[in-house]
């Protein structure tokens, strides 16, 4: 997979630990990523890391100089213990991937006798963990202490995933996969941005409407375009929920998930979570119309016959225009973003559901286009305010397009 530059990590200097489990090779894959996405990766490998994997294939995939040793002298002619305190002190962050229980144990004692924990020690930059380690060691009381010692100290733990280990045994403690550490670490950097302390709840992906217990109308959405607003928001540092009727894709680290099936179902979950959120963007591709009723057994063709089907269908409700009413009433004032995906008229028929639903923004992108709208990793859209202002936003991947939206949502956040 091609991995594509990351706004937030553009220039960030991210110091990599890397400790000595088997998970050390999976980190060559992150090391490789987060250069890809423009973060600038220093390595630091302890001994047992050498023994699982060379500093020459990190150097390869990141494209700097990997630090090994913490006695001897650099190239400046410094004691390397020296000139390494310079690592942990100018770093953006501190990413230890994978930490053994060996690492995470003389952390939480201070002890300093190698390069990455004298590092450790050095550091001024947030310190972000991903235990990984084989059998029962991870749920082992000690190593968890160690962990909530670490805690205490405001060290971030990336949670190991379970699963079977190199061992052939099964439990907690497996590396997660690179997508997923990267998330971790962009949800580390992210915390302080600008929009943090708001809450901004997203939907994404198409409702299914039940016909019976196997079937259910839907549409053509995949969730892509509101995966990516979410992970745009998280990249400013605000608190999403994610309100997802889509299935298949993986949540962004640090979103609160909240699974829905139905456009009921997405309006009461929507509903709830707006009594104290900051904003709502309503990516979501819901059902206009649901069965009127859902059958309890499989609907049955009936032998020897050729009728058709016949389907009763009603209304759901409009989620967008609930909120908006609600928050009329109680007189708040969240943002309110709406999306309209549009097969003629598109500026005409966008405006009028910006008014119609009381939004501050509106995202209309045309469908007919094949590079744009629905699967696709990329869109083009144009955004409408509610003072009759429009911005075009030229094709670009739906995280570029996403953090153009937030960057307008955020400019309304804070309003002056
Ligand atoms: N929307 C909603 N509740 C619905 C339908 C749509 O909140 N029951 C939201 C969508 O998530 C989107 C915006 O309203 O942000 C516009 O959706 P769209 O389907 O284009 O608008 P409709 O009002 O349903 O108009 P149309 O007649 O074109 O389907």
């Amino acid at each position: 997979m091609v991995q594509e530059r990351i706004t937030l990590l553009q220039n960030k200097r991210i110091v990599l630990g890397v400790t000595g489990g088997i998970a050390a090779y999976k980190v060559v894959d992150l090391a490789s990523k987060l250069t890809q996405a423009g973060a600038l990766v220093d390595v630091v490998m302890t001994a047992a890391a050498r023994e699982f994997v060379t500093p020459l294939t990190f150097q390869a995939v990141t494209g700097r100089a990997v630090h090994t040793a913490l006695w001897g002298m650099n190239s400046g002619g410094l004691p390397t213990h020296i000139a390494h305190i310079g690592l942990g002190e100018s770093a953006d962050l501190l990413l230890i991937a994978p930490a053994t229980a060996n690492t995470l144990a003389k952390m939480a004692a201070g002890l300093a006798d190698d390069l990455l924990t004298v590092t450790v020690l050095a550091a001024r930059c947030p310190l972000l963990v991903s235990p990984a380690m084989d059998g029962g060691m991870y749920e082992h009381a000690a190593t968890q202490e160690n962990l909530a010692t670490l805690r205490r100290r405001g060290v971030l733990v990336a949670e190991p995933e379970e699963g079977r280990f190199a061992s052939g045994l099964v439990g907690k403690g497996r590396l997660p996969e690179t997508q997923t550490l990267i998330g971790a670490v962009r949800h580390t950097l992210g915390r302080l941005g600008r929009l943090r302390h708001r809450k901004i709840v997203i939907t994404a992906g198409g409702t299914r409407e039940p016909l019976d217990p196997v079937r259910f109308i839907t549409n053509r959405s995949s969730g892509k375009q509101g995966y990516a607003l979410a992970q745009a928001a998280l990249d400013l540092g605000a608190q999403v929920v994610l309100v997802s009727a889509a299935r298949t894709l993986l949540a962004p680290y640090g979103a609160q998930v909240v699974p829905v099936e139905t456009a009921e179902e997405m309006c009461a979950a929507v509903v709830e979570h707006m009594k104290d959120a900051d904003a709502l963007l309503m990516a979501a591709a819901v059902a206009d119309f649901r069965p009127q009723t859902i059958a309890e057994q499989k609907i049955k063709k009936r032998e020897g016959s050729s009728d058709g089907l016949h389907l009763d269908l009603v209304r759901t409700p409009d989620i967008l225009l609930t909120v908006s009413e609600m928050h009329k009433k109680a007189q708040t004032a969240p943002v309110l973003v709406g999306f309209a995906a549009e097969s003629e008229h598109l500026l005409e028929n966008a405006a009028s559901k910006l008014r119609r639903k009381g939004l501050d923004l509106l995202v209309a992108n045309d469908i007919r286009s094949s590079d744009a709208g629905f699967d696709v990793d990329t869109n083009r859209a144009v955004i409408l305010d509610k003072n009759g202002g429009q911005e075009v936003l030229a094709l670009a991947s739906k995280a570029v397009i996403a953090e153009s939206i937030m960057q307008r949502v955020g400019d309304l956040m804070i309003r002056p």
